[in-house]
């Protein structure tokens, strides 16, 4: 992927980072996740006064594709204040349906043209466990 793509879709999830609901944070993110057919989902992070219901943007995008049918994904654009890597819940959340997931992070700021990426999702999760295999070797 060239780097203008990547800008391409940093600066969409850019724009799924302005619906971002977080008044407990106020750490606005935004995500978009690119299907190996070439579909967009977007996704932001949503936070309630429970705290724990709270959901990042990388799963909000993920559940919405699973919803319409789009579970096998090629790359995953995250834009955050300080260009976060998604957490390990996401992380493994991600990885049971697309395990050679590339992984882009971004600042807000569109001005700023940094990124950080490729990464692949399985550097982020080394010894990752998924229904396809088992990490302690047993066939389930
Ligand atoms: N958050 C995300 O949406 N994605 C990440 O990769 C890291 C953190 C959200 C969760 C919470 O709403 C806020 O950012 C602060 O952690």
């Amino acid at each position: 992927m060239s780097p203008s793509d990547v800008e391409h879709f940093l600066n969409l999830a850019r724009q799924a980072a302005q619906r971002a609901y977080c008044p407990y944070s106020g750490f606005r993110v935004g995500c978009i996740l690119l299907s190996q057919g070439g579909e967009i989902f977007q996704g932001c992070n949503i936070e309630s006064c429970a705290y724990s219901p709270s959901i990042c943007a990388e799963r909000t995008a993920a559940a919405s594709a699973i919803a319409q049918g789009v579970s096998a994904w090629e790359a995953v654009f995250v834009v955050s204040p300080t260009s976060v890597s998604p957490c390990g819940v996401c992380r493994q959340f991600l990885y049971e349906f697309s395990p050679d997931l590339d992984v882009y992070l971004g600042p807000l700021d569109a001005a700023s043209k940094t990124f950080v990426g490729p990464i692949a999702l399985a550097e982020l999760l080394p010894r990752a466990d998924a229904l396809q295999q088992s990490s302690m070797g047993h066939k389930r």
